[in-house]
């Protein structure tokens, strides 16, 4: 971490990894975001499931549900209910960097489907693919790979096909990939998501700081920052930024690490790119996956896509 931290920090355009925002506390204050009026994301996503998770388990024929960052698994329960209602010995296992999530949402499921076996994993999905393939392995019978809450979104051009790819190659033929992605839309409900009016976003943006001063032995006063969230047209995503109010030093002893920050700096904490049908399919493409189903809501707000490793032709 705090190698990471410091070359994030060191070099402009300076960054943090979004993944640091998900300790106990961000862990929290992401599931109070998917609550709020603005955010529409996870109540657009829920309702695709609500109409379409039975039919999507019942046609990918699987036994084993592996999810992949799937924090506190809000929407889960919709999908391991239809793999609940067609196994006799469903398997659900949980992927994710914080076991605070994987631990509660475990409970909550296991209360309401006793006879589910949960297998949770804790990594991270940028180099812990290795730990999945052990604890997920075909043996478990045909998987659904569910990649939720457009998750992906936070990755970059590069990273979203390299962690598709890490999916698609411990896939099978018969493994079936679900997809949950936000969509291109009217600006001011995109912005509008990041902004919200009780201010959940921007703690969730500065609880980032105290995760670094508390891992990396530091000082930041976070009142010195200021969340900034806005829609890049061209770029069709969300950038969330944390903007030193004042010239400032932020030190990170266990990372080695002393900047100088001037007043209006920006840091980068987060993109969350947004798709379109096109964009999806060239995303798939990179990752060694093709698209069999585009399952959009009516509103043009999310859509759900279902997705199997791609068949390799003979030239
Ligand atoms: N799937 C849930 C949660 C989305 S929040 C939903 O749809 O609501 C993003 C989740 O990804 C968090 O639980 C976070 O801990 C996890 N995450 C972020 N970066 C990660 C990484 N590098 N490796 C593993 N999990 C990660
Ligand atoms: C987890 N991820 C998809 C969320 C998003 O919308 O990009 C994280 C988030 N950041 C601010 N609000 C929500």
């Amino acid at each position: 971490m705090g190698r990471e931290v410091r070359a994030g920090l060191s070099r402009p355009p300076r960054s943090i990894s979004p993944k640091y925002f998900y300790d106990a506390e961000g862990s929290k204050l992401f599931d109070a975001i998917c609550d709020l009026p603005e955010y529409y994301v996870t109540r657009s996503e829920r309702a695709l499931l609500e109409e379409h998770a039975d039919s999507i388990v019942g046609l990918a024929g699987a036994r084993a549900l592996v999810e992949i960052g799937s924090g506190m698994a809000r929407k889960t329960a919709l999908l391991t209910k239809a793999l609940c209602d067609r196994n006799a010995s469903p398997i659900y296992i949980p992927f994710d960097i914080a076991p605070e999530a994987i631990d509660e949402s475990a409970r909550v499921l296991l209360d309401s489907h006793p006879r589910l076996r949960v297998r949770g994993v804790v990594g991270d999905f940028g180099h812990d693919f290795g730990r999945l393939a052990i604890h997920a392995p075909p043996a478990d019978g045909t998987r659904l790979f569910a990649f939720l809450g457009s998750t992906i979104g936070n990755l970059d051009e590069e990273a979203a096909p390299a962690l598709l790819r890490s999916i698609s190659a411990i896939m099978v033929p018969a493994d079936r990939f679900l997809l949950g992605i936000d969509l291109v839309k009217d600006s001011s409900l995109l912005n509008a998501a990041y902004n919200d009016a009780q201010g959940v976003t921007a703690a969730f943006n500065k609880n980032v700081l105290r995760v670094l001063a508390r891992e990396l032995d530091g000082e930041i006063d976070e009142a010195a920052f200021e969340h900034l969230a806005f829609y890049n047209e061209p770029l069709q995503r969300i950038e969330m930024h944390l903007v030193s109010a004042r010239a400032q030093t932020m030190t990170l002893r266990a990372a080695d690490l002393r900047i100088e920050l001037a007043a209006g700096e920006r840091i980068l904490t987060e993109i969350s790119r947004k798709f379109t049908r096109a964009s999806t399919e060239r995303t798939l493409a990179g990752g060694g996956m093709e698209l069999l189903e585009w399952i959009p809501d009516a509103l043009g707000m999310f859509a759900l896509c279902v997705a199997r490793k791609a068949v390799l032709r003979k030239a």
